[in-house]
Order: C-alpha cells, then structure tokens, then sequence
C-alpha cells in the first residue's frame, strides 16, 4: 500500500459551449488514472473549474441577451452534469470566476512584477469603431492573404490552411459588427518569459516532467526563443481587473492555470486541507496535469514559469494526449460526427465509451480515432462476450444448485495466483498510462477465465449425478476470477464494478495484491451488468449531432443589413449639379392642418427661402429657431397644399427618428457645401 499524496487536474473546459465527446477523451482519461492511484490507496485530489473569461464568452452571453455571469452559471450546471454522468468522479468542480481565483491571479501577478518580469508598452491593434473594442484575431474576416478565400478569419484560413497575421487578410472586417476596422493604440501588460529561459530550459528537459515528443518540441521552441507574453486585455472585456491598472484586464489564458490553485484552494476550505502543502515551493507532494496537444505551450511555458516566478512549486508532470477523430476525421457538424457528451449519454450506457478510449489509449500524444464499428465490437466482444459473460456463465448455476453461496475452497488456487500475480504489470501500465496495454493484460486473463469455464463444462457437470460440490467448485472458481477481472476494471468502469460488487456481496477496496477470494460466501442475485451496443443506437446519435448543427452553429454573427442599399453610382458632374447650402433658421413654426410638417424660414446667405419640411415629430419650432443646417438650394420650388416650398432641408434617418444635418462650428449661411 503506497500512500504518494496527489494533486491531478484536466484542462478547464470553455464555458462557452457544450462538453463533447472529444473533450470527454481527456476527463475520461484523468478520471481513470485518479481512480486508479484512489484504488491504489493514494491520497489523490481531482481538481477542474470551467474556464469562464475572455471575448468569446463576453460576445456569447451578448448576443443571447444575458449577463456573462449568468451564461457561465448556465453552463456550470450542464458541464457538472454531463460530466457526473460519464463517471468522471470530480473532488472539486470550481469556476475561474471566483474569488480564489481573482486572489491567486492578483498574488502571482504582483508577485511577478515586483520581481521585475512584467513590462507594459504601447501596442497597436485592430478595434472596432461601432462595438469599441479591440478584435481578437478570430474575430476578424476578410480574404485569405495566400488563397483567396472569401470570410476567412485572422486566426488562419479554412480552404487553405494558411497561418497568417490579422493585419494580412485582405479587405478586413470586423466579424462583430461587420464594420471596418481601425488600427488603435493601447499600453498593454507583458509577462517575460525569456527570464525563465534557463529554468524553462532545465525544467522542460528534465526526466519525468514532459513526454519525450512534447520535450523535443519544448526543446525547439526554447531553441527559437522565448518571447513576451501579452496578458492584458482592455475593456470590454470579461475577466479580472488588473491590480492598479484601470480598464485593464487579466487575458483569460493568464487566469485559467491559476484556476487549478483556485479549485484546490476552494476544495482545501470545504475539507480543511493543508493547500500549501501541494502547492508551497518546498511542497513533497505530487502534482500533474491532464492536457491536449493544443495548449502544450500554456502548460509548458508560461505556467511552470509564473509558478516558479511567483515562488510556488512547479508541476510534477504534464501529461499531453492527441485529439478525438471520428470515423477517421475531425469531428465535423455537417458529418453528424460532433457528439456532444449529452447526445451521446441520450442514447448510450457512457461505459462503453470509458472502455473504448481505455482500449485505446497510450501514454503518447497521438490521435485517436473513435470508429464506431470499432466501437461496438469491441465492447460487445471484450466486455459483454468476455467479462460479463464469466459472471452470467457461473451465476446461474450458484443461485440455482447452491442458494447463491460459494464453495468453502478454490478449485485451482494456482490459476488464482496468476490472476493476482498480474497486479504488479497491470498497475505499472495503469501508472504510465498505457491504458491499452492494461486493457490487453486484462482481456487476455478473460481469455483464460473463460478457457477454465470451457474446459470444465459446468453445463455438463450440472447433468451428471453427485457432482454438486464440482459445479460449486468450478462456479466459485470462475466467479472469483470474474471478481478479480472487474476489480482490474474498476478504474475504467466504476458503474460496472459497482454492480458486480452488489452481486457479489463484497466491495473490492483497495488494489488487487490485497484480495482474498470469496468462500464460503453469500453472493446476491446476479444483476445484468452490460447489454451489447445496440447499432440503431449509434445512428441515431449522428442523427441527433446533425440537428443539433443548427442550435450549436456559426460562433460569430455576420451583421444584417438594416439600411437602404448604396443607390446607383453618379458621377462627379452628377454630384456639382447639387448646389448644397449652409442655412440658418430664422423661424420656424407648426402648420395648422399638418401634423408633420413644419415651415422653415432660412437664411441661405444672399436670400431666405421658405421651406416645409417634415420633421414636426423630432423637433419642436423652439429647438430649431437660430440654428444652422442644411438645404438643398437649387431644387425646383414645389408646390404644396400650405404653400411653396422653395428648396429642402437635409436630414438623416427615417423610421428611427429624424436627425437633422448641422455643420461645424464656424460655417455660416450661405457657404455652398462641396
Ligand atoms: N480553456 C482551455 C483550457 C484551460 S486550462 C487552464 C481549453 N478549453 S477547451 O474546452 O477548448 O478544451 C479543454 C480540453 O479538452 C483541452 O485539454 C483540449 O485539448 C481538450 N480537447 C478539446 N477538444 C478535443 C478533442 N477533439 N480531442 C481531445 N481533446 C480535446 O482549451
Ligand atoms: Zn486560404
């Protein structure tokens, strides 16, 4: 019995839309690994928050018309939940809207600029004039620099695949408003990593903290140089304020690592833990993180080094794993191939799903592809036909000839042995994350299980006279190494276990050096543990993911068109036809029997002109009396039923309102307008 003290985390999922099956590779992951070291008798503390600031998360809950706190509150709910239904057996679940975390995002920060690694400048940046903000790149579009490709965004083009710089997209746009974007400047905070060059370089390189293919890549960046990190964004923004810099903001990717301190911190205070033990920069306790290949760089970089900057323990380990394809390609809305975890649990027991990626997974960053066909034969094969199969195979005749008791010996102790004796080989894969090879180990002791039962025929036993204590024998025998196999599989499959447990009248605690074998013992009635995966279940998930597409679709919204289209082109002689006047309002008053119109009387510089014009409904005759605007001077008089009016008065607008034209301070009536 090891008794290593443990703080393990997954990356903290956005909140700003639905877990999915790719994400669960991850939780699913982490999960089995904790309730593994939990089995091994380790103190083992699972932490994870939603990942709730930045842009995307401010602009969704703007479009949805609620307040980004109550979107994250929204989303909190469904993530707990997806999440508790997979089994992903969280000890704490927090929010980086917090206040923990706002205190350990302010602590590091200061922490690292009054040792000297922050430095502000002025930057300068696309923003949009109409929303006034400042555009992250991927809310900007306009025509791929490289391809061509209409509506491509500032983070990278879809038809081509190019990566390029915002600045380089063609006939840019804001992807909010639609409205051109403006350059603007702004004094922004800046994190400098390359102080940590030497410490990044020796932690990175050390044995044990990376994969080897994640160290060589840590080995080229480091090589290429390490830049400033920007971590300021300015209002708008949804995040925490930065200490003594007003309007300024943490940029979410600064926060979100510290969200693992937060958790365990709000963990700690719920159970009177000790948080400097795990995270002081003496601690002797063991921490890891759980990632995607993605974010390698945040994980690797930026938060070892704040950590150790800002005088906390580093990670003991960083545990990268590849990305979830379906059927062979990125999961794909169209393809009907983006589950998300809740259209997957409508439909689907999520164990098959834990032992699938178990089956699969190794300790590398590879892809791993889920191939539904794959899928169902494997779990109707490894788990239905060969684990569940051992316990119906010998239940029946135990409850049936012997009241549900077991034998008071083992008919083969050495075949037990052997079941035990794989402990050791199947912890060390479990340990290095070799799910899949544990999951081999495992099948082939099925194998042999099974091989036992059909040697000694207990369907044949049960025939012959006066060979009851044989049947019981053989069952007990089978049933035992059924209880080993699932005590084996109850890291990945703890719903599974749980029934076999109450079946077998005895929990499994503990790892399996420790078990004994049931004798002489009283087992409940059996009670289905798994059922094979049903083919029209999977089709009706790509169904379901198919319309879904349009409740999940487009992340960003192209603005409507909400005015008049541009009227056809004239030319410049066209325009000069146009004599266009500063007017100065002498008076202005109601017209008896018009309800809109007022009648102007205008100072146009060498003559007054009388004008009726209909803006009653926006301006009373008080309002506009002594102030300039302006006429069209050459429009032909027009005859009304008050009178003539002699030229037209400019105004902008329409349904919404009446806005009348005024020209700078320093015109004076008369000047012609060019
Ligand atoms: N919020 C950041 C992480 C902050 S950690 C301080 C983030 N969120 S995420 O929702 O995009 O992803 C959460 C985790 O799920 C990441 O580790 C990511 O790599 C992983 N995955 C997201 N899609 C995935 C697949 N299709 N396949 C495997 N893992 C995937 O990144
Ligand atoms: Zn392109």
């Amino acid at each position: 019995m090891s008794n290593r003290k443990m703080l393990v985390t997954s990356a903290l999922p956005y909140a700003n839309g639905p877990i999915h099956i790719g994400h669960m590779l991850e939780y699913l992951q982490t999960d089995m690994w904790v309730r593994f070291q939990k089995q091994r008798g380790n103190t083992c503390h699972y932490v994870c928050a939603d990942d709730t600031h930045g842009t995307p998360i401010m602009l969704k809950a703007d479009r949805e018309g609620i307040t980004p706190e109550q979107l994250i509150a929204q989303v909190a709910k469904e993530h707990t939940r997806d999440f508790s239904d997979f089994g992903v057996a969280f000890d704490n679940y927090h929010s980086t809207h917090s206040e923990e975390n706002k205190y350990f995002s302010s602590l590091i920060y200061t922490r690292l600029r009054d040792a000297g690694h922050i430095s502000s400048r002025t930057i300068t940046q696309a923003y949009d004039p109409v929303k006034e903000m400042f555009l992250p790149d991927r809310f900007i579009k306009g025509e791929c620099p490289k391809c061509g490709a209409a509506d491509q965004y500032g983070d990278g083009c879809e038809v081509c695949g190019e990566n390029y710089a915002s600045s380089e997209l063609k006939n840019a746009v804001s992807a909010i408003s639609g409205e051109k974007q403006i350059d603007k400047e702004s004094v922004h905070y800046f994190f400098n990593l390359a102080d940590f060059t030497q410490m990044l370089t020796d932690w990175t390189q050390a044995e044990g903290h990376l994969q080897p293919e994640v160290r060589n890549k840590l080995a080229e960046w480091l090589e290429s140089g390490l830049q400033q990190w920007d971590i300021s964004r300015d209002a708008p923004y949804f995040g925490f304020e930065i200490p003594d810099a007003p309007n300024k903001y943490f940029y979410v990717w600064l926060d979100a690592p510290i969200g693992y301190l937060a958790s365990f911190k709000n963990l700690c205070d719920k159970k009177g833990l000790d948080f400097d033990e795990f995270w002081a920069k003496d601690s002797k306790t063991e921490l890891y993180h759980f990632i995607g290949k993605d974010i390698i760089y945040f994980h690797a970089l930026f938060f070892p080094a704040m950590l150790q900057g800002a005088e906390f323990r580093t990670p003991s380990a960083v545990f990268a794993h590849g990305f979830l394809t379906v059927n062979g390609e990125k999961m794909s809305k169209s393809r009907g191939t983006f589950i998300t975890a809740r259209t997957y649990l409508d439909h689907l027991n999520p164990e098959y799903l834990r032992y699938y990626f178990a089956a699969k997974l190794g300790a590398g960053v590879d892809d791993l592809d889920l191939n539904f066909d794959d899928f169902s034969q494997r779990v109707n094969s490894d788990l239905v036909g060969k684990v569940v199969n051992i316990g119906s195979r010998c239940s029946g005749f135990i409850a049936k000839r012997f009241d549900n008791r077991l034998s008071a010996e083992l008919a083969e102790p050495e075949l037990w042995f052997e079941f035990i004796a794989a402990n050791e080989m199947i912890a060390e894969c479990y340990e290095n994350r070799e799910f899949a090879k544990a999951m081999r180990e495992i099948m082939a002791l099925a194998d042999k299980a099974n091989r036992y039962i059909d040697e000694k025929k207990p369907w044949l036993i049960a025939k012959e006279e006066g060979k009851e204590a044989e049947l019981q024998a053989v069952c007990t025998m089978g049933l035992n190494l059924f209880r080993v196999l699932v005590a084996y599989l109850k890291p990945v499959l703890p719903t599974l276990t749980y029934s076999a447990e109450v079946f077998l009248n005895s929990e499994v605690h503990g790892w399996i050096d420790a078990l004994k074998p049931l004798l002489n013992h009283q087992l409940n009635d059996f009670i289905p543990l798994m059922t094979r995966v049903e083919p029209d279940k999977i089709a009706a998930i790509i169904e379901a993911s198919k319309e879904n597409l349009e409740k999940t679709a487009a992340p960003v919204v192209v603005k409507e068109k909400q005015f008049a289209p541009i009227a056809d082109t004239i030319d410049i002689t066209d325009f000069g036809k146009l004599d266009l006047r500063i007017a100065k309002i002498i008076k202005a008053e109601s017209v008896e029997g018009a309800d809109k119109l007022l009648h102007l009387t205008v100072d146009i510089g060498d003559e007054t002109r009388s004008i009726f014009a209909g803006i009653k409904a926006a301006y009373s005759p008080e309002q506009l009396e002594g102030r300039l605007t302006l006429v069209v001077a050459n429009l032909a008089p027009r005859k009304m039923r008050f009178g003539l009016s002699e030229g037209m008065v400019l105004a902008a607008g329409g349904d919404d309102g009446i806005y009348l034209l005024s020209p700078d301070s320093g015109a004076v009536a008369g000047m012609r307008v060019k």
